[in-house]
């Protein structure tokens, strides 16, 4: 099975191909342009990009172009309508993995992708063998013979996760300023972690500031100390995380929260490399490579959350954004043993497999608090289970199941820099289309697991432009 991006203007077309992939087992994503197509993709990761040639908007090269640059492994299947060999021709010098030209009968089409993800699979095989020969003393671990779930303290066998993988890879031995975007509880900070252990710097610190923690004007002099005296309460000199990170690398967490002033005290560092401490005027140069994390987008970075253009650019040098686990559920077997593993012994636990009940009533349920939260519910199935085997009746209750509609355990939220609405409202919508998804489709039935009146419901599945 593989994860699919359809991208074409015809709304038949691009049915038409959806459901032809869907019914091979394929996971699809669809869209009606090139720049949505590339949010998509930016979203999800994806094995094949199907995408139309001549499209209003941002045509087909120009996709194959930006697929190229910035997703060297996704394969790009083009369709052309003309069947002129020229544009075919051009597409592949573009680096399209193959085209298709229109008409074709349904069986060519999965001849085609089923011979494009067949190669992509092989490549990646062949890739791994050679890497693993390679990897020997460096900080990549296999898991278990010739199948790499895991990077580190990472784990993840999911085509996006193992993206990630190759992506610390690469960037770790960088110097670059990095941004990893993703929501809670996604694993930010074990990126960041993996980036530094990879990198030349792995012998020097790895210093990590919670933005999100700290006051404002702790926060200043926190990342770039004080001297004596420079407020009440300074009574020595302190050197600040910048100066402590010297030599290794330094991790800014929840870095949209920083204050407009010290906003302005980073992007000078970042630029010149040197800081004044807080009522100093001492200058001290600084080697520190910059890892910044946020649950926010790029987008909502940039639009109004009072966080500075110029320092956007500045951190946003490489960025990756993590999957959130809903897009990845094949991970959730291999999360679960690993968490079985490494909790075991804290939770003074008996077990030690899982079964595929409980692995697939887990894979259900949606993880808006996502691995922290499936981290949190094998922890506390590891105290309640009494024996050897993690079976579902040892799961705690999470999500939705037959007792009725809860959230789930706390999701793990931070606080500072969080939009409480926007939060509230993503977990309202995903309620609701699990009630709409249990109550198939009957609106009334959705209305009484939520307890909402049928108005209420209908207004807000209006809303969120939920259609049953
Ligand atoms: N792929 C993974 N493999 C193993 N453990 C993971 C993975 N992703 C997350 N975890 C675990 O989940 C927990 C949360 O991860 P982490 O703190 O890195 O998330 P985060 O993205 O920084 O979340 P937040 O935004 O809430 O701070 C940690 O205990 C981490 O070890
Ligand atoms: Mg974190």
């Amino acid at each position: 099975m593989a994860q699919i991006l359809i991208i074409d203007d015809h709304d038949s077309m691009r049915e038409g191909l959806d459901l032809l992939l869907r019914r091979r087992g394929h996971r699809t994503h669809v869209a009606e342009n090139g720049a949505s197509g590339m949010a998509l993709l930016e979203e999800n990761g994806v094995d094949l990009v199907i995408t139309d040639l001549r499209m209003s908007g941002m045509d087909g090269l120009e996709v194959l172009g930006a697929v190229r640059e910035r997703y060297p492994d996704t394969e790009v299947l083009v369709i052309t309508a003309y069947g002129t060999i020229e544009t075919a021709v051009e597409a592949m010098k573009l680096g399209a993995t193959d085209f298709l030209t229109k008409p074709f009968s349904s069986e060519e089409f999965g001849v085609k992708v089923e011979r494009l993800i067949q190669t992509k699979e092989e490549r990646e095989r062949l890739r791994r063998e050679n890497r693993s020969l390679r990897v020997e003393n460096t900080y990549l671990r296999e898991l278990d013979q010739g199948k790499e779930a895991r990077y580190g303290d990472i784990v993840g066998e999911s085509a996006p996760m193992q993206r990630v993988f190759r992506w610390i890879d690469r960037v770790a031995r960088s110097e670059s300023t990095v941004m990893v975007y993703g929501e809670s509880g996604t694993g930010k900070e074990l990126v960041a972690r993996a980036i530094h252990a990879g990198s030349s710097r792995k012998d020097g610190p790895f210093v990590r500031v919670n933005c999100g923690a700290l006051s404002d004007s702790l926060l200043d002099s926190e990342l770039f100390g004080h001297e004596k005296g420079a407020f009440t309460g300074a009574e020595r000199r302190r050197r600040g995380r910048f100066e402590l990170a010297d030599g290794g690398s330094l991790f800014l967490d929840e870095v949209a929260t920083v204050a407009p002033q010290t906003q302005v005290r980073l992007l000078r560092v970042l630029q010149e490399r040197e800081l004044e401490r807080v009522g100093g005027e001492e200058t001290i140069g600084v080697d520190v490579r910059i890892i910044a994390a946020t649950n926010l987008s790029p987008d909502q970075l940039l639009d109004g959350n009072g966080f500075r253009q110029d320092l956007f650019y500045r951190l946003h040098v490489v960025p990756l954004t993590l999957p959130p686990l809903r897009v990845r559920k094949e991970d959730i077997p291999v999360l679960v043993r690993h968490f079985i593993e490494k909790l075991r012994d804290r939770t003074c636990s008996p077990v030690n497999t899982v079964t595929t009940a409980a692995l697939e009533r887990l894979s259900s349920y949606e993880w808006p608090g996502n691995v922290r939260e499936l981290e949190n519910v094998v922890e506390r199935a590891l105290v309640l289970a009494d024996g050897p085997e993690l079976d579902e009746d040892d799961l705690p209750p999470f999500g939705v199941h037959e007792g009725g509609l809860t959230p789930g355990p706390d999701p793990v939220l931070s606080v500072d820099g969080t939009d409480l609405n926007s939060v509230v409202e993503g977990m309202e919508e995903r309620l609701l289309r699990q009630a709409l998804s249990r109550a198939h489709g009957v609106k009334a039935e959705a209305a009484r697991l939520l307890g909402l009146k049928p108005s209420a419901l209908y207004y807000k599945l209006e809303k969120y432009g939920i259609e049953p």
